[in-house]
């Protein structure tokens, strides 16, 4: 779907979340949801703190697994995946905190493999993934799934593209500040989440969308890979879908 801008996209997709959290409650269940950082979500995550300030929309039944963070990455540190959550999302609702799981940028480089098979062990335990949200990167990276990732690939200690590193360099201080690696659940993982929803806006992700969207599917754009399934929407403002 194309919307005029980011910022009713961001209310629809807002308002999904909140429908599959009150849905779940309903039944007793948890929803389980799959989030992303980066710049395009953060209008969706002040609209869900919103509904939980003025409409009382409650977070108890929430469980959540982010798909990446920087390697190494201390939490407390400006860039850290987990101080974005916190301050975007977290920090203004009602979930619990043993309910949030994002990969541990800390660890040590021998205990990665285990880790992220628990990552995934976990997220099934809990039933799946009921909806996982994406930006998308200028390299077609979904999470940190870069060119090369493999369409079963789950997660996994991954090297960031040059591109990437160029891109996060703003929040860095310089690019070579930003890590060279990071964790992320893989293309498989994000994959068996039973809805998927690629949010990107402006004129910037307009020829990456063009390509995610009608290009051949390769494991040189990630993205592509999102031809393959169902479950997938696409939602767009007017600039990103300027090239389609
Ligand atoms: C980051 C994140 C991705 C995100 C992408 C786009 O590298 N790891 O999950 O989708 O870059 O970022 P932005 O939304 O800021 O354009």
């Amino acid at each position: 779907s194309v919307y005029k801008d980011e910022h009713i996209a961001s209310i629809k997709v807002a308002r999904r979340i909140a429908d599959i959290i009150i849905r779940k409650k309903e039944k007793g269940e948890n929803a389980i949801l799959g989030l992303a950082t980066g710049a395009t979500p953060v209008e969706v995550y002040t609209e869900l703190a919103r509904m939980h300030k003025e409409e009382g929309l409650s977070f108890q039944n929430v469980i959540t697994f982010n798909l990446d963070e920087y390697y190494p990455m201390h939490p407390e540190a400006k860039q850290s995946y987990v101080r974005f959550m916190d301050e975007q999302l977290f920090n203004h609702i009602d979930i619990k905190r043993e309910n949030i799981h994002i990969p541990d940028g800390t660890l040590k480089k021998e205990d990665i493999a285990n880790y992220c098979l628990d990552y995934e062990r976990k997220i099934t335990e809990v039933g799946g993934l009921d909806l996982q949200v994406l930006g998308i990167g200028r390299t077609g990276h979904i999470g940190f799934n870069e060119p090369g990732s493999a369409p079963n690939s789950g997660t996994r200690l991954v090297t960031l593209d040059d591109l990437t590193r160029r891109d996060a360099s703003r929040d860095f201080g310089g690019k070579e500040n930003v890590p060279t690696k990071a964790i992320t659940m893989g293309i498989g993982t994000i994959f068996k989440a039973k809805e998927i929803i690629l949010m990107a806006w402006s004129k910037k992700k307009a020829p990456i969308i063009r390509k995610a969207v009608e290009g051949e599917i390769s494991s040189s754009v990630p993205a592509t890979f999102l031809q393959l399934s169902d479950n997938v929407e696409f939602i767009l403002d007017e600039d990103a879908a300027s090239e389609l």
